[in-house]
């Protein structure tokens, strides 16, 4: 395949959280040109929205009013990630607000919430040229994209992974929590009713728990190889 070609491929990239899929989506689109999009931050963008606003994270109705009103923006940045805009605003650090991560599983579950959002973001997959993560990517909202990568990990290996990030922004993290909060997070994202976490039938799974970073986007690359 060309490059012009390739430059406008869909590459799905699913899996649980904290199994690396950002530095491993941001470095394939750099490698072949194309956007990365977090979709996760989508949903957090709603869940700050919804605590932002005072409206109630267990009113369906209100959520997927909040969900509708939101104006999206997308940016490119120079390592491929689309910076995500909600309502003209870039919300940067405060995504990553634990309280706004609770929100962002509370809303992402609401199936009518839930659906503004996925929209958006299966027209974004159809437009192209983008490497899109998140936990239904391949299932749900590009089901065609030719590359479908699921990534997982032991719990331990991405609480072990995450104590160590915290170390290196001068945290003192405590393992049990984090790795009980690690699987906590798996089970919602397993078990909701709509678009649960699971592989697509034909995604190449790549369990990431003895790799380093390097190995897993190489096996990435290798599974577009194949395709391309
Ligand atoms: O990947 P993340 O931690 O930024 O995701 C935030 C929340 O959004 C998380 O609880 C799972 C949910 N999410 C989802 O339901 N579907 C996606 N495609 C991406 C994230």
């Amino acid at each position: 395949m060309t490059d012009v070609k390739k430059s406008s491929m869909t590459i799905a990239i699913d899996g649980t959280a904290g199994v690396g899929k950002s530095s491993v989506g941001k470095a394939v689109a750099l490698k072949y040109g194309l956007s990365f999009l977090s979709t996760g931050q989508m949903y957090r963008c709603l869940g700050w929205k919804v605590l932002n606003s005072g409206i109630d994270v267990d009113n369906p109705e209100a959520v997927t009013e909040a969900a509708k009103s939101i104006v999206w923006g997308f940016e490119r940045q120079a390592d491929s990630s689309l910076k995500v805009l909600i309502d003209g605003q870039y919300l940067g650090d405060k995504l990553q607000l634990e309280e706004v991560g609770r929100a962002a599983s509370k809303t992402s579950a609401i199936p009518e919430a839930r659906a503004v959002i996925m929209q958006k973001q299966i027209d974004l997959g159809k437009k192209g040229g983008i490497v899109m993560e998140g936990r239904d990517i391949g299932t749900v909202i590009c089901p065609e994209a030719p590359v479908k990568i699921y990534l997982t990990a032991a719990p331990e290996a991405r609480a072990v992974r995450r104590v160590k990030q915290l170390e290196e922004q001068g945290e003192k993290p405590d393992y049990q929590n984090i790795l009980a909060s690690i699987i906590s997070r798996d089970e919602r994202d397993s078990n909701r009713a709509v678009s649960p976490l699971k592989p697509a039938e034909d995604a190449v799974i790549i369990d990431t728990s003895a790799l380093n970073l390097e190995q897993v986007i190489n096996k990435v690359l290798e599974a577009v190889a194949k395709v391309w």
